[in-house]
């Protein structure tokens, strides 16, 4: 066992996680409702490797879908894998293969009652559903992909990393809805951050704080753990974002704290105080607070609004005064010629006022 653990996707500039059946099981059975008459489209998903294409294949009659399309990218090292199979093509190179699939029906194929991964495999056999392959790559952003993406009501899927921004632009350029896993510093660009501030993306059900573990491709040297014969890695910066209801963004907080300037202190470089945990959230404190970026799971925008991201600094006299510091001489600075020691990165909130 090689026990790597990611810490972000784009460290190792290789796209290559994919997502298990369970971890999408876990987040989309919340969102079941939205789905009634709906077309999906999975646009960074080999049909044959991808779950969230499997999940929704075996769920599309529970879920009411209209319609179900994934495109696959040709730069994939997975992708059409399985084509030769399927096109009877003598390709010596059939990775290179852009394809999509356009489902419209899904039956119970082998009379068990239920439809299952059999049943899926016979999918592309039924007149009503097209398997194609695409004049491009099958990238995203492609005039084909793009093409469809305008005839879909909701994007379901686990995008490059890489190219998250360009990405969630296009999904926000296009109004589409959308249940995605992202890098939890997405929340830091710019463009994310402002969709966040705008309740225009929120993040999913499934606890934002812990990672998620992907299945990765054979010849990777870096891996958590081997699990049925496959590699497995973790990325502990990924979560699900959407732009669907999630009941939790709508609860209030219960704030129980009071505000004490030796408890909360001002950071000597924001007009801000700090607060350790967004369950010590002062409920008589007015100003802005300095909150840890964990908070965004909890955000309410009806509570709070959300002023700014920043690596702010508290003087290390003020700090030392405070029941939870703890000294660590790299994240020291001088500001104003007054030593101060940095906290890690802080959303900026304010309570709105209830009317
Ligand atoms: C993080 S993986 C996830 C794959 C799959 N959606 C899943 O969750 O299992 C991202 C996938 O997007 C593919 N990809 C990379 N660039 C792409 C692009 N421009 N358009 C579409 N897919 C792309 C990668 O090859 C990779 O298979």
């Amino acid at each position: 066992m090689a026990g790597n653990t990611l810490n972000a996707a784009r460290v190792a500039r290789n796209d290559e996680f994919y997502t298990q059946l369970g971890d999408i099981a876990k987040e989309l059975k919340y969102y079941k409702p939205y789905f009634k008459d709906k077309v999906v489209f999975c646009n960074c998903d080999d049909p044959y490797e991808s779950n969230f294409f499997k999940y929704f294949a075996l769920n599309f009659n529970a879920f009411g879908l209209k319609k179900l399309n994934a495109t696959c990218y040709n730069g994939s090292p997975i992708a059409g894998d399985e084509l030769p199979l399927l096109f009877d093509a003598t390709d010596e190179e059939p990775k290179k293969i852009a394809y999509k699939v356009e489902i419209t029906e899904v039956k119970d194929y082998d009379g068990n009652g239920a439809v299952d991964l059999a049943d899926v495999q016979y999918l592309i056999q039924n007149d009503k559903n097209v398997l194609s392959l695409l004049k491009g790559n099958g990238s995203f952003d492609s005039d084909e992909c793009k093409e469809l993406l305008k005839k879909s009501d909701i994007v379901v899927t686990n995008p490059p990393f890489s190219l998250f921004r360009e990405y969630l632009a296009m999904l926000e350029k296009y109004e589409k809805q959308f249940i995605i896993i992202g890098n939890t510093n997405a929340l830091t660009y710019k463009e994310t951050f402002r969709m966040f501030q705008q309740d225009k993306i929120r993040t999913g059900y499934t606890n934002f704080n812990v990672g998620m573990f992907f299945q990765v491709p054979d010849n990777w040297e870096k891996y958590h753990h081997i699990e049925n014969g496959k590699k497995i890695a973790r990325v502990s910066t990924s979560c699900w974002f959407t732009n669907l209801p999630v009941s939790k963004h709508n609860e209030e907080l219960i704030l129980y704290k009071h505000y004490s300037p030796n408890e909360y202190p001002n950071y000597a470089n924001y007009e801000a105080i700090n607060v350790q945990t967004y369950t010590e959230i002062p409920d008589d404190y007015e100003g802005i607070m300095g909150v840890p970026i964990t908070f965004i799971d909890k955000f309410n925008p009806n509570q709070f609004e959300i002023i700014g991201c920043c690596e702010p600094a508290i003087e290390i006299e003020t700090y030392k005064k405070c029941s939870y510091f703890k000294e660590y001489k790299s994240r020291q600075i001088i500001h104003n010629g007054v030593l101060c020691q940095k906290t890690y990165h802080r959303l900026l909130i304010r309570k709105k006022l209830k009317q």
